[in-house]
Protein backbone atom coordinates (compact mmCIF):
# COMPACT_ATOMS: atom_id res chain seq x y z
CA UNK A 1 0.00 0.00 0.00
CA UNK A 2 1.25 3.75 -0.49
CA UNK A 3 1.76 5.46 2.49
CA UNK A 4 -0.94 5.85 4.32
CA UNK A 5 -2.34 8.65 5.91
CA UNK A 6 -4.65 8.64 8.93
CA UNK A 7 -7.48 11.15 8.94
CA UNK A 8 -8.75 12.61 11.99
CA UNK A 9 -12.84 12.08 12.55
CA UNK A 10 -13.16 15.31 14.97
CA UNK A 11 -13.63 12.59 18.39
CA UNK A 12 -9.78 11.98 19.80
CA UNK A 13 -11.08 9.09 21.40
CA UNK A 14 -12.65 7.82 18.26
CA UNK A 15 -9.21 8.45 16.67
CA UNK A 16 -7.43 6.86 18.90
CA UNK A 17 -9.46 3.64 18.81
CA UNK A 18 -8.53 3.33 14.70
CA UNK A 19 -4.73 3.92 15.50
CA UNK A 20 -4.75 7.72 14.76
CA UNK A 21 -7.95 8.42 12.42
CA UNK A 22 -9.99 6.49 9.30
CA UNK A 23 -7.01 5.61 6.49
CA UNK A 24 -6.38 5.78 3.19
CA UNK A 25 -5.58 3.29 0.61
CA UNK A 26 -8.70 1.92 3.00
CA UNK A 27 -12.26 1.47 3.28
CA UNK A 28 -14.18 1.78 6.65
CA UNK A 29 -17.68 1.41 6.76
CA UNK A 30 -19.67 2.39 8.89
CA UNK A 31 -22.91 0.64 10.23
CA UNK A 32 -26.13 1.32 12.88
CA UNK A 33 -29.42 2.13 13.41
CA UNK A 34 -30.83 5.26 12.03
CA UNK A 35 -29.80 8.42 13.22
CA UNK A 36 -26.50 6.79 14.80
CA UNK A 37 -24.47 9.51 13.75
CA UNK A 38 -22.90 7.84 10.57
CA UNK A 39 -23.74 10.89 8.03
CA UNK A 40 -22.53 13.75 11.02
CA UNK A 41 -19.16 11.45 10.69
CA UNK A 42 -19.43 11.90 7.06
CA UNK A 43 -19.81 15.72 7.42
CA UNK A 44 -16.66 16.33 9.79
CA UNK A 45 -14.75 14.42 7.70
CA UNK A 46 -15.07 16.58 4.83
CA UNK A 47 -13.87 18.74 6.22
CA UNK A 48 -11.19 17.31 8.38
CA UNK A 49 -9.71 15.86 5.34
CA UNK A 50 -8.74 19.16 3.97
CA UNK A 51 -6.81 20.21 7.21
CA UNK A 52 -3.20 19.70 6.69
CA UNK A 53 -1.26 16.60 7.62
CA UNK A 54 0.10 18.59 10.84
CA UNK A 55 -3.53 19.24 11.62
CA UNK A 56 -4.30 15.55 11.10
CA UNK A 57 -5.85 15.78 8.08
CA UNK A 58 -5.16 14.58 4.41
CA UNK A 59 -4.23 17.84 3.07
CA UNK A 60 -7.21 16.79 0.16
CA UNK A 61 -10.07 17.31 -2.14
CA UNK A 62 -13.37 15.14 -1.25
CA UNK A 63 -15.81 13.83 -3.13
CA UNK A 64 -19.23 12.55 -1.92
CA UNK A 65 -21.81 10.44 -3.41
CA UNK A 66 -24.49 10.96 -1.63
CA UNK A 67 -27.84 8.30 -2.43
CA UNK A 68 -30.37 9.54 0.19
CA UNK A 69 -30.04 13.20 0.06
CA UNK A 70 -29.03 13.49 3.32
CA UNK A 71 -25.90 15.72 2.85
CA UNK A 72 -26.28 19.21 4.22
CA UNK A 73 -24.12 22.08 2.74
CA UNK A 74 -24.86 24.33 5.68
CA UNK A 75 -23.46 21.53 8.36
CA UNK A 76 -20.04 21.84 6.95
CA UNK A 77 -19.73 25.70 7.77
CA UNK A 78 -19.53 25.43 11.43
CA UNK A 79 -17.65 22.41 10.90
CA UNK A 80 -15.16 24.24 8.81
CA UNK A 81 -15.18 27.72 11.04
CA UNK A 82 -14.05 24.96 14.35
CA UNK A 83 -10.83 23.75 12.20
CA UNK A 84 -10.39 27.60 11.44
CA UNK A 85 -10.81 27.16 7.76
CA UNK A 86 -12.69 28.59 4.90
CA UNK A 87 -15.72 27.42 4.58
CA UNK A 88 -16.49 28.45 1.18
CA UNK A 89 -13.19 27.32 0.51
CA UNK A 90 -14.26 23.90 2.14
CA UNK A 91 -17.25 23.59 -0.05
CA UNK A 92 -15.34 23.95 -2.88
CA UNK A 93 -13.27 21.21 -2.47
CA UNK A 94 -16.21 18.63 -2.00
CA UNK A 95 -17.21 17.60 -5.16
CA UNK A 96 -21.03 16.43 -4.32
CA UNK A 97 -23.46 13.83 -6.54
CA UNK A 98 -26.10 12.75 -5.51
CA UNK A 99 -27.26 8.83 -6.92
CA UNK A 100 -30.76 7.75 -7.78
CA UNK A 101 -29.92 3.96 -8.87
CA UNK A 102 -27.30 1.61 -7.95
CA UNK A 103 -26.13 2.05 -12.05
CA UNK A 104 -26.08 5.69 -11.72
CA UNK A 105 -24.09 5.21 -8.47
CA UNK A 106 -21.66 3.18 -10.20
CA UNK A 107 -21.26 5.31 -12.98
CA UNK A 108 -20.58 8.52 -10.83
CA UNK A 109 -17.58 6.10 -9.10
CA UNK A 110 -16.01 6.05 -12.86
CA UNK A 111 -16.36 9.74 -13.57
CA UNK A 112 -15.10 10.47 -10.30
CA UNK A 113 -11.56 7.87 -10.47
CA UNK A 114 -10.90 9.94 -13.72
CA UNK A 115 -11.14 13.24 -11.65
CA UNK A 116 -8.93 11.80 -8.86
CA UNK A 117 -6.21 10.68 -11.69
CA UNK A 118 -5.72 14.65 -11.88
CA UNK A 119 -6.14 15.82 -8.75
CA UNK A 120 -5.76 14.86 -5.04
CA UNK A 121 -8.46 13.35 -3.43
CA UNK A 122 -8.00 11.78 -0.01
CA UNK A 123 -11.72 11.07 0.81
CA UNK A 124 -14.29 9.10 -0.78
CA UNK A 125 -17.61 9.16 0.84
CA UNK A 126 -20.65 6.52 -0.45
CA UNK A 127 -23.81 7.57 2.05
CA UNK A 128 -25.59 4.65 2.08
CA UNK A 129 -23.84 2.24 -0.01
CA UNK A 130 -26.44 -0.51 -0.41
CA UNK A 131 -29.94 1.34 -0.30
CA UNK A 132 -30.10 2.01 -3.80
CA UNK A 133 -29.70 -1.84 -4.04
CA UNK A 134 -32.65 -2.42 -1.85
CA UNK A 135 -34.91 -0.43 -3.75
CA UNK A 136 -33.35 -1.55 -7.09
CA UNK A 137 -33.29 -5.47 -6.36
CA UNK A 138 -36.01 -6.73 -4.12
CA UNK A 139 -37.39 -9.61 -5.71
CA UNK A 140 -36.11 -12.74 -4.46
CA UNK A 141 -35.32 -14.22 -7.37
CA UNK A 142 -32.84 -10.96 -8.00
CA UNK A 143 -30.90 -11.45 -4.85
CA UNK A 144 -28.01 -13.44 -6.53
CA UNK A 145 -27.91 -10.73 -9.45
CA UNK A 146 -28.02 -8.17 -6.97
CA UNK A 147 -24.84 -9.87 -4.64
CA UNK A 148 -22.95 -9.77 -8.05
CA UNK A 149 -23.60 -6.03 -8.67
CA UNK A 150 -22.54 -4.99 -5.05
CA UNK A 151 -19.66 -6.85 -5.14
CA UNK A 152 -18.41 -5.13 -8.52
CA UNK A 153 -19.24 -1.79 -6.73
CA UNK A 154 -17.36 -2.68 -3.68
CA UNK A 155 -14.87 -3.97 -5.94
CA UNK A 156 -13.90 -0.70 -7.96
CA UNK A 157 -14.25 1.24 -4.33
CA UNK A 158 -10.86 -0.56 -3.10
CA UNK A 159 -9.79 -0.12 -6.79
CA UNK A 160 -10.32 3.50 -6.03
CA UNK A 161 -8.90 3.49 -2.62
CA UNK A 162 -5.40 1.97 -3.40
CA UNK A 163 -4.58 3.62 -7.18
CA UNK A 164 -5.16 6.84 -5.16
CA UNK A 165 -4.57 6.28 -1.94
CA UNK A 166 -8.01 7.60 -1.15
CA UNK A 167 -9.87 6.87 2.80
CA UNK A 168 -13.65 5.26 1.63
CA UNK A 169 -16.11 5.50 4.15
CA UNK A 170 -19.11 4.09 3.38
CA UNK A 171 -22.19 3.76 5.57
CA UNK A 172 -24.59 1.08 6.19
CA UNK A 173 -28.01 1.32 7.50
CA UNK A 174 -28.68 -2.02 10.05
CA UNK A 175 -31.91 -2.54 12.25
CA UNK A 176 -31.44 -2.78 15.91
CA UNK A 177 -31.79 -5.70 18.04
CA UNK A 178 -35.53 -4.91 19.07
CA UNK A 179 -35.03 -6.50 22.11
CA UNK A 180 -32.99 -4.23 24.30
CA UNK A 181 -31.35 -1.56 21.64
CA UNK A 182 -28.11 -3.61 21.33
CA UNK A 183 -26.59 -4.62 18.04
CA UNK A 184 -26.98 -8.12 16.47
CA UNK A 185 -24.27 -9.45 18.37
CA UNK A 186 -22.17 -11.27 15.15
CA UNK A 187 -22.67 -8.12 12.31
CA UNK A 188 -20.45 -10.87 9.80
CA UNK A 189 -23.79 -13.45 10.68
CA UNK A 190 -26.08 -10.37 9.72
CA UNK A 191 -27.38 -12.01 5.68
CA UNK A 192 -27.11 -9.09 4.17
CA UNK A 193 -23.69 -8.04 5.55
CA UNK A 194 -21.73 -10.49 4.19
CA UNK A 195 -20.36 -9.36 0.78
CA UNK A 196 -19.76 -5.51 2.22
CA UNK A 197 -18.32 -7.39 5.68
CA UNK A 198 -15.86 -8.60 3.05
CA UNK A 199 -14.78 -5.73 1.66
CA UNK A 200 -14.89 -3.22 4.90
CA UNK A 201 -10.91 -3.20 5.60
CA UNK A 202 -12.07 -2.15 9.03
CA UNK A 203 -15.91 -1.71 10.57
CA UNK A 204 -17.28 0.48 12.88
CA UNK A 205 -20.75 -0.26 14.26
CA UNK A 206 -22.31 3.15 16.18
CA UNK A 207 -25.18 2.60 18.55
CA UNK A 208 -27.17 5.50 20.59
CA UNK A 209 -26.13 6.77 23.79
CA UNK A 210 -27.75 9.39 26.21
CA UNK A 211 -28.62 12.33 23.90
CA UNK A 212 -25.60 13.09 21.30
CA UNK A 213 -23.81 10.08 23.02
CA UNK A 214 -22.80 7.50 20.81
CA UNK A 215 -20.55 4.72 20.93
CA UNK A 216 -18.47 2.98 18.44
CA UNK A 217 -17.30 -0.71 18.59
CA UNK A 218 -14.60 -1.48 15.64
CA UNK A 219 -14.53 -4.74 13.88
CA UNK A 220 -12.32 -6.41 11.52
CA UNK A 221 -9.66 -3.79 12.11
CA UNK A 222 -6.22 -5.37 11.07
CA UNK A 223 -4.21 -3.95 14.05
CA UNK A 224 -6.57 -2.94 16.81
CA UNK A 225 -7.90 -5.08 19.18
CA UNK A 226 -10.95 -6.21 18.30
CA UNK A 227 -14.52 -4.87 19.32
CA UNK A 228 -12.91 -2.43 21.73
CA UNK A 229 -15.79 0.38 22.41
CA UNK A 230 -15.97 4.07 23.12
CA UNK A 231 -17.79 6.81 23.30
CA UNK A 232 -17.75 10.41 21.57
CA UNK A 233 -20.52 13.07 21.08
CA UNK A 234 -22.39 14.51 17.85
CA UNK A 235 -21.93 17.96 19.93
CA UNK A 236 -25.06 19.69 18.54
CA UNK A 237 -26.33 20.99 21.72
CA UNK A 238 -23.66 23.79 22.22
CA UNK A 239 -22.70 24.50 18.85
CA UNK A 240 -23.49 21.99 15.94
CA UNK A 241 -19.08 21.59 15.02
CA UNK A 242 -19.44 17.96 14.46
CA UNK A 243 -18.11 15.45 15.94
CA UNK A 244 -16.20 15.68 19.38
CA UNK A 245 -15.43 13.85 22.39
P1 LIG B 1 -29.55 7.13 8.97
O1 LIG B 1 -28.96 7.76 7.75
O2 LIG B 1 -31.00 7.42 9.13
O3 LIG B 1 -29.28 5.65 9.03
O4 LIG B 1 -28.86 7.77 10.27
P2 LIG B 1 -27.37 8.28 10.53
O5 LIG B 1 -26.64 7.25 11.30
O6 LIG B 1 -26.76 8.76 9.26
O7 LIG B 1 -27.62 9.50 11.52
P3 LIG B 1 -27.24 11.03 11.33
O8 LIG B 1 -25.76 11.12 11.36
O9 LIG B 1 -27.96 11.62 10.19
O10 LIG B 1 -27.91 11.72 12.60
C1 LIG B 1 -27.38 11.66 13.89
C2 LIG B 1 -28.16 12.58 14.77
O11 LIG B 1 -27.87 13.94 14.47
C3 LIG B 1 -29.66 12.44 14.71
O12 LIG B 1 -30.16 12.30 16.02
C4 LIG B 1 -30.12 13.75 14.09
O13 LIG B 1 -31.38 14.13 14.57
C5 LIG B 1 -29.06 14.70 14.54
N1 LIG B 1 -28.94 15.86 13.65
C6 LIG B 1 -28.68 15.83 12.33
N2 LIG B 1 -28.61 17.10 11.84
C7 LIG B 1 -28.82 17.93 12.91
C8 LIG B 1 -28.86 19.36 13.07
O14 LIG B 1 -28.69 20.11 12.12
N3 LIG B 1 -29.10 19.85 14.32
C9 LIG B 1 -29.30 19.04 15.39
N4 LIG B 1 -29.52 19.59 16.59
N5 LIG B 1 -29.27 17.69 15.27
C10 LIG B 1 -29.04 17.13 14.06
MG1 LIG C 1 -27.43 8.90 7.31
Amino acid sequence: RKSVIRITTGSQALDELLGGGIETSAITEAFGEFRSGKTQLAHTLCVSTQLPANMRGGNGKVAYIDTEGTFRPDRIIPIAERFGMDPAAVLDNIVYARAYTYEHQYNLLLGLAAKMSREQFRLLIVDSVIALFRVDFTGRGELAERQQKLAQMLSRLTKIAEEFNVAVYMTNQVIADPGGGVFISDPKKSARGHVLAHAATIRLMFRKGKGEQRVCKVFDAPNLPEAEAISFYLNFSITPRGIAD
